[in-house]
This record gives structure tokens, sequence and C-alpha cells, in this order.
């Protein structure tokens, strides 16, 4: 099956143009080798290259190109199957774009091509193409410094049972993960997690209990969440509970119990974070709108966690916004790296901002997954990167530190 595979990345500081003369020919030669056919374009700072032919081949040799250190920031923009090739004339072709006027620019690179797409403008592959050319995208592309530009230090504070004494955990545990700003240096919420006794899932807790009171033993614990919390030192800052929504819905006056937990513990419902995971199809359901009504009038702020992953997704967002968005690991993971998520990063972040909702970035656990959402706007992260999730205590975070804070549009 033809495949076909796009990436745009920089060209690395002090490297010459002319000094790719070699690797051109060398690589033309090797990828006619592989049957792999293409362009690659250059506008003076960043590479684009179109890669065509058979899956395996292009695969491979996208991975050398990865790792090719005259160039960084490689992001991979379509991977996809097509009837015939673009451009099958040669193995690989360099197109310097400034030996060009901007008229004849993009007319002198579809001439080069080989298929009927040469004039097709609703073919992605040369959209794409016509996009670089014509430099629209260009202020999206985000230019992250090298991993190693930073360190992470422990701030070696970390609250655990030996420091307070938490008597009512025997059936049941949780762990805590810290949502921060690193840049300020601040912590903004802690969030909970229910789990069996010793880090145990927490169907090990849930499988106690019948599936009668499921429900009303996941509020119980909630509760429990926000008195353990407590007695770890919350202070002011916010707890974010992770909910089941049928809790919610199912359990009579559960916000009222919430409330009278929160009091009872001294502490104001703004400082109690809801999260529902968006994964359900329970949150279509016209009874949990009702609920988180309630919520909202309650004082207590709304997440809506994994997002992105679930089934409810921007349907849900048109009936009822909450304040906070906590978008998907599935979406973070290599973000760096991938043109389809950072398209998406990118619109979750303009109407989130559009409609005031904070959004944060979980599961992050690469300095570079963080180095661009920063770079893209984000402030508020969650990962291991900072700090993993710390069985009935609030783990220590690893702050990060740069010699050079070098985070720049191109
Ligand atoms: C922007 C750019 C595009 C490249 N494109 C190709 C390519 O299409 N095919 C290829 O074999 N190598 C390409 N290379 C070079 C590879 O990264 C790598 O240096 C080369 O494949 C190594 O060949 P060798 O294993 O024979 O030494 C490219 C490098 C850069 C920086």
């Amino acid at each position: 099956m033809l495949s076909t595979l796009i990436y745009r990345s920089r060209i690395c500081e002090g490297l010459s143009p002319s000094s790719l003369e070699g690797m051109i020919s060398h690589a033309s030669s090797k990828n006619e080798l592989s049957s792999v056919t293409g362009i690659l374009l250059f506008d003076g700072t960043h590479f684009f290259q179109l890669l065509e032919g058979p899956e395996k081949a292009v695969s491979s040799i996208f991975e050398t190109i990865c790792a090719d250190s005259r160039h960084h920031n490689v992001v991979e923009l379509m991977r996809d199957y097509a009837p015939a090739r673009r451009f099958g004339k040669v193995g690989m072709e360099i197109f310097d774009l400034q030996s060009y006027s901007e008229d004849f620019v993009l007319q002198a690179v579809l001439d080069k091509g080989t298929s009927k797409y040469r004039l097709t403008y609703d073919d992605r592959a040369l959209q794409f193409l016509c996009t670089f050319v014509q430099a629209r995208e260009r202020d999206n592309y985000l230019d992250i410094p090298q991993a190693e530009v930073w360190s992470f230090q422990a701030d070696g504070i970390c609250k655990t049972p030996e420091v307070v004494s938490l008597p009512d955990l025997k059936d049941i545990g949780f762990t805590f993960q810290p949502i921060i700003d690193p840049l300020s240096l601040e912590i903004l919420s802690y969030e909970s997690a229910l789990c069996g006794p010793a880090g145990a899932s927490a169907i090990s807790y849930y499988s106690k209990v019948t599936h009668k009171n499921i429900y009303e033993a996941d509020l119980e614990a909630q509760k429990l969440a926000i008195s353990v919390a407590k007695k770890l030192g919350i202070g002011d800052k916010t707890l974010t509970l992770k909910f089941l929504p049928m809790t919610l819905i199912t359990v009579p006056d559960a916000i009222t119990a919430l409330l009278g937990e929160i009091e009872k513990q001294g502490l104001v419902a703004e400082q109690i974070v809801i999260a529902i995971t968006e994964n359900s199809e329970k949150t279509r359901d016209d009874n949990l709108a009702e609920v988180l009504k309630q919520l909202k009038a309650s004082g207590m702020r709304l997440a809506i966690d994994d997002f992105g992953s679930g089934s409810a997704g921007l349907l849900l967002l048109t009936r009822f916004q909450p304040e906070k968005i906590m978008v998907d690991q599935g979406i973070i993971r290599d973000v760096h790296k991938s043109g389809p998520k950072q398209a998406i990063v990118q619109a979750i972040i303009k109407f989130c901002s559009s409609l005031e909702i904070s959004v944060i970035a979980t599961g992050i656990i690469k300095p570079e997954e963080w180095m661009w959402l920063d770079a893209a706007g984000i402030s508020n992260f969650q990962g291991e990167l900072f700090a993993s999730p710390a069985l009935n205590a609030f783990p220590a975070v690893n702050w990060p530190e740069a010699d050079e804070i070098v985070i720049k549009a191109s």
C-alpha cells in the first residue's frame, strides 16, 4: 500500500543550507533503493518533507531522519495512504523556496508533481504543501529547546501518614497528585484518586460494596478524601475530587452531604473542584445537568477530566461550561512531535480562552511535552515529570530549573 508521510522541522543553528547538498544526493539514492520518492522544501529556517512509498520503508527512513542532528523540532503533520504518488520522479529533491519569487513559487513546486493531483487542491497532502509555501501556519510553529536545558529539583516536602495520623484508612486509600504552575513554582490543587488499601486498584474497594450502594460508597470515599486532605495540610489550596458521574445523580442530596463535610473540615466550597470524566454516556444525561447546576450554585467548581477521550466531548461543553478542563494524557503524549495533537491542543486553548475556562495538561512525563504546551500558552500541569501520585500523602514536587530559558515562536 502506498503511504504518505509529511513532517516539518527546523534547521539547526549554524548549519549552512549548502552543507546539505551531499546529504541530499545520498538520501535520494537511498530513497530510490527503497522505492521511496518525495520532495523536500526549505524556506531558510524550516524543512517540509513529503515522503511516499511502501509503509515500512517510509517509516524506517523517517526514523532515521528524526534522529538527524542537522535539524530539530521534527513534527509529523500527516500519515496517510494514497492511490498514486504526487512526486514520483526522484527519490528526493530539495526545493529552496528562497530562490523563487512569491508569485511563482507554488506553481514551480506543483510543476514537480507527477500525478493527477497536480492541480488538485482538495488533496490534503498538497494543501499542507501549499500552506507551507505560503507560510500560513508559521505562527503555530513553536520552537522548543532541548530537554537537557531543564533539570528538575525536588522541593523535599512530602507529607506522609508518618507525619499525620490517618486512622480511617483501613479498607481504602487515596493517592494525591498536585496540579502545578511550574514557572511560578506554585501548587494550585491536589487531585485525589480513590484506591484500595496499600495503593491497590480502586476496584478492590468497590468490589467490597454491592452494586446497589456503589455510588453511596463513592460519596463516602470522597468525603473521607476531604478529611484526609485536611489532615495532610491542604491549607488554602484546592482539592480536586474525581467522582463517578452517577454518584451525583443517584445519591440523594449528595451535594448537601459534601457541603456538610467541607464545613466540618473547616474548608470552603470554592476550594473543592469536582472532576467528572467525559468518558461516559451519563454526561449526556439531563439529570446530570441538573446536578451540575446545584453544584455550581453551591460554590464548588467543576472540571471535565480526561477531556478529549470520551463520548460527550464538545456537546457537553455546549450545554455546560466547567471552570477547568483537564486535557487527556493521550492527547498530551508526545504533543511536541505530532501535528494533529498540536492542532487539537491549540483549538482547545482557543475555545477555552473564549469561554474563560482554564486548561490543565495532564499526564506530562517528558520535558518537551511541557515545554511545547507552555509555549502554546498552557500554564497548569499535572504529571510524573513534576510529581507522581503519592499514597495517602502530598508528594514532593520536582520544580524545573533552567540555565537558560529559550522558548520562542519561530
Ligand atoms: C531535512 C532532512 C531530510 C532528510 N531526508 C532524507 C531522506 O529522504 N532519505 C534519507 O535516506 N535520508 C534523509 N536525510 C538524511 C538522514 O537523516 C540520514 O542522515 C541518512 O539517511 C543517513 O544515511 P546513512 O545511514 O547511509 O549514513 C535527511 C536529513 C535531513 C536533515
